[in-house]
């Protein structure tokens, strides 16, 4: 059974496969070449926290890929009203053939595969959101015509994001180097894999932006406060002022370095409106690479096995 519960759970060649797959089924999309791969099946998508880039791109998605997409949101599945999670996943294993889910507890998202006999696909938890990273690293492939070699950073809090990031980074050859307040690092476990794939300066954890910045490729940013953090933001606010990605900052990258952002972005906190309209061709074609990103992951976890390539 094939999940996508975090990026770390599939190897470098899984990664790069998918990215292949998602740049053929985008180039088959736009020259109005049909994929009906998951034809008869249906995908269920449950969403505890909103979304406009995910839920919009999974379900046009699926439809593109011949299959049904049905929305289930936490307020309305008995899940929110105390259902465990085990139970749901095996009811919900004899109706669909997929569930993507967006939650607050990377463990609710691990207990679904354990329970369920579908494939799960993570749209995001407070651990991590594996989705986006293939959209990026896709992105940058798109831009730069590779990973391999190419510095990241990632300036802000040590979120999901930024976990999934320094995996995908680390994963493809990238190197990478984040900037955070003390306090608001990436969880142990990150850090742990981060040293192991990181050696020989991949990976640099700095307290000054301007030191990650030196000489990337890519500068990525994203909220100071994530969804479920909203009582936080005003303390955040004060603790991440000096986290952002502006002019200064930019003058420290690299010829040609490109900005991306996960959105929603906060013009005049993470990022300013100059840099982030400056940049708004990388960043809206990361938003669309959603959509193929996805198809591709949707395929590899949920097409019979003669269609996964
Ligand atoms: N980037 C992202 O996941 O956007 P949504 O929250 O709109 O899905
Ligand atoms: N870190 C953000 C990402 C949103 C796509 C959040 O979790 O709210």
């Amino acid at each position: 059974m094939k999940h996508l519960l975090k990026l770390e759970d599939w190897t470098t060649e899984e990664i790069i496969n998918t990215l292949n797959l998602a740049d053929q089924l985008k180039y088959e999309q736009k020259h109005g070449i049909e994929h009906k791969i998951l034809k008869g099946k249906t995908l269920g998508m449950i969403f505890e926290k909103s979304s406009t880039r995910t839920r919009v791109s999974f379900e046009v998605g699926m439809t593109q890929l011949g299959g049904y997409p049905l929305f289930l949101s936490s307020n309305d599945l008995q899940i929110g009203r105390g259902e465990p999670v085990e139970d749901t996943a095996r009811v919900l294993s004899r109706f669909l053939d997929g569930i993507m889910i967006r939650t607050f507890e990377q463990s609710e998202v691990e207990a679904l595969a354990e329970y369920g006999s579908i494939p799960i696909i993570n749209g995001l938890t407070d651990y991590c959101h594996p989705c986006q990273v293939l959209a990026d690293l896709m992105t940058i492939r798109e831009f730069k015509g590779k990973l391999e070699g190419l510095k990241m950073c990632f300036i802000g809090d040590g979120n999901n994001m930024m976990n999934s990031l320094i995996v995908g980074a680390l994963s493809t050859g990238m190197s990478i180097s984040v900037a955070c307040p003390e306090g608001y690092e990436p969880p142990q476990h990150i850090l742990e894999f981060a040293e192991k794939y990181g050696a020989d300066g991949k990976f640099e954890l700095c307290r000054n932006p301007l030191d990650a910045a030196k000489n990337a490729d890519v500068v990525y940013t994203d909220v100071w406060a994530s969804m479920g953090q909203e009582e936080e933001k005003k303390i955040r606010e004060k603790v991440f002022k000096d986290f952002q990605v502006n002019a200064e900052l930019m003058s420290k990258t690299n010829e040609g370095c490109m900005v991306l952002h996960c959105l929603p972005a906060h013009r005049g906190e993470e990022i300013t409106a100059e840099v982030l309209e400056a940049h708004a061709d990388e960043i809206f074609e990361e938003a669309e690479n959603r959509l193929h990103a996805q198809k591709a992951v949707l395929v590899k976890c949920m097409a019979d096995e003669n269609q996964k390539d």
